[in-house]
């Protein structure tokens, strides 16, 4: 049985201020991996404010580069790992839309968190556009395969995927479960054509759109092991509820 994990995605959201009152409102939920990923430049805020709640702490995005040195701006995976993280977002569709990440650059970066100990948060997902053209799941294929190709399957023992249809996020508008099922399937079976044990215990999220009104329903498919939330997020009451009814699928 896959434990359920729910991770929000800040996003670049919050001051010092209204991170001290969101922290106040979080707490552990029985039966489900609970995770935040603030701006970095909150992250020991957060580590710090949450400590002894058994919420892990994640960043929103990695560097590139692995070793320390001439990259003004920039921040490695090891340093996150320092900061107290434990997950890293990789291949968010902002930043590749936003930031020209390519597949390539997602699976270093991926590649870079593992080998600094932390779990990536793979971030895969079609545009409106390619869903209407039908390509889909070769999109989420391409995504998926270039990560495969450099870090192996076996890395899914100690990553995570979400699919995030990029139609869905912060658009209000949420795949229904039986679209985000069909790729959850889909996903794993491409896991499984590498190895079927990793497949089986592999998690994969789902996001776009997540909140306490829908929740429960997608969780509920078999396929989808929780939830990486955005919007929703912003709010502890609604994130905390999210989070129970990831406890309640369970
Ligand atoms: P949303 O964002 O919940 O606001 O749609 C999800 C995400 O981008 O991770």
């Amino acid at each position: 049985m896959r434990r359920p994990i729910v991770v929000g995605n800040w996003k670049m959201n919050g001051r010092r201020a209204s991170v001290d009152h969101l922290i106040a409102g979080l707490r552990a939920v029985g039966g489900v991996d609970v995770a935040v990923c603030p701006p970095a430049i909150f992250i020991r805020q957060v580590v710090e404010g949450l400590g002894g709640k058994g919420i892990g702490v994640g960043a929103q995005d990695v560097s590139l580069y692995e070793q320390d040195g001439a990259y003004t701006g920039e921040v490695s995976a090891s340093m996150l790992s320092d900061a107290g993280c434990s997950y890293v977002i990789v291949g968010h569709s902002e930043r590749r839309a936003l930031c020209g990440e390519t597949d390539e650059d997602v699976a270093r970066k991926f590649a870079n968190a593992l080998r600094a100990g932390l779990c990536p948060i793979l971030c895969v997902g079609e545009t409106l556009e390619e869903r209407e053209q039908g390509v889909t799941e070769s999109v989420v294929a391409r995504q998926l395969d270039a990560v495969l190709g450099v870090s192996g399957v076996a890395a899914f023992e100690r990553a995570l995927i979400a699919y995030e249809p990029v139609w869905a996020i912060g658009t209000g508008r949420t795949a229904t479960p039986e679209q985000a099922q069909q790729v959850h399937a889909f996903i794993r079976a491409r896991l499984a054509a590498h190895d079927a044990g990793v497949a089986s215990r592999a998690r994969i999220q789902y996001g776009g759109s997540m909140k306490p009104e829908n929740a429960a329903e997608l969780m509920a498919m078999p396929d989808i092991d929780g939830g990486l939330i955005g919007g929703a997020s912003l709010k502890a009451e609604d994130f905390m509820a999210i989070c129970a009814a990831a406890g309640g699928a369970a």
